[in-house]
């Protein structure tokens, strides 16, 4: 199915995948969040500057990924992803397949990817979630093996944005977009660019890479919050930002409830200890087998 020769490899200057989801912690820790801060009196920071505090290779992947998601990049990924005519594969069997994906740098203390997306799942079980909600846990990243077909990091993984209008200035590193190529096209420069007000997100590029890619495997087997959880998790700007609300539509705005409720298993989920994979196989493969068809189209 199109591997390249060594799918260990990551192409780009990240560690491994995982290291843009501990940045994303590190500028939301948990215990800054909304509620709690409202608890224990801190103060939200509205406007942060990582340019100091950042190591350079996770800025290198923001200027690589701000220069280069243009709206003609996404639209050309979409015509060569969608007609998902790549693989043929099951959803567990996709989970063995990303786990071929590893931390070349020290691939014995890191978790495996199958072990990152059941801790994700677990913390959504054991809040008595329901099961299409920790189904969805297990699954919503299985968009990275976009990584093993070679795609680069910066369209792979990334807070993602819509593209064909103006870049919202809450972006992190948002002074990477003066290095793309729309910046110099006027009609995309505009609050609504190339779109409707509150003409619904259905109708929005976002950028390229994961998420995307993985709604439109599934999305027609889950129900709607599902897809809304795996179609914008990585939409910091929106769900944790509050921007673009002007690009959605009522529909939006009550699904993006739910995008927020998932929010805290993706990033908070991850403890030091392993889970059992093992034990957990069965239950998991019962779950995938009430909503999926054993072989899906990638
Ligand atoms: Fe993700
Ligand atoms: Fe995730």
């Amino acid at each position: 199915m199109g591997q390249p020769s060594n799918p260990r490899i990551q192409h780009g200057p990240l560690k491994d995948l995982e290291e843009w989801d501990d940045f994303v912690k590190s500028r939301y820790p948990e215990d800054a969040s909304p509620a709690a801060a409202a608890g224990n009196g801190k103060k939200r920071q509205e406007f942060r500057n990582f340019t100091d505090t950042t190591p350079p290779h996770v800025r290198e992947f923001y200027r690589q990924n701000h220069s280069k998601q243009t709206r003609d990049f996404v639209r050309s990924k979409k015509t060569e992803y969608l007609s998902k005519s790549r693989a043929k594969m099951g959803i567990w069997e996709a989970m063995e397949f990303l786990n071929t994906l590893v931390d070349e740098s020290d691939p014995d203390t890191e978790l495996s990817q199958i072990e990152h997306l059941l801790q994700t799942s677990e913390a959504a079980r054991r809040d008595g979630r329901p099961d299409w909600f920790i189904l969805t846990g297990l699954i919503h990243d299985l968009g990275k093996i976009l990584c093993l077909w070679g795609e680069p990091q910066w369209a792979v993984v990334g807070d993602t944005f819509p593209v064909g209008c103006a870049w919202s200035p809450k972006i992190v590193f948002h002074e990477f977009f003066s290095l793309s190529p729309d910046s110099r096209v006027p009609e995309y420069q505009t609050r609504l660019g190339v779109y409707q007000e509150h003409g619904g997100l259905a109708n929005v590029d976002m950028s390229w890479g994961h998420d995307e890619y993985f709604y439109h495997v599934v999305k027609d087997y889950l129900p709607e919050e599902a897809l809304y959880m795996i179609r914008y998790h990585s939409f910091y700007p929106a769900h944790r930002e509050g921007e673009y609300e002007y690009l959605m539509d009522d529909h939006d705005r009550e699904m993006f409830q739910r995008v927020r409720e998932f929010n805290p298993y993706d990033l908070y989920s991850k403890a030091d200890h392993a889970p059992n994979v093992v034990e957990l196989r069965p239950y998991y493969e019962d779950l995938i087998s009430k909503y999926f068809p054993s072989s899906l189209q990638w």
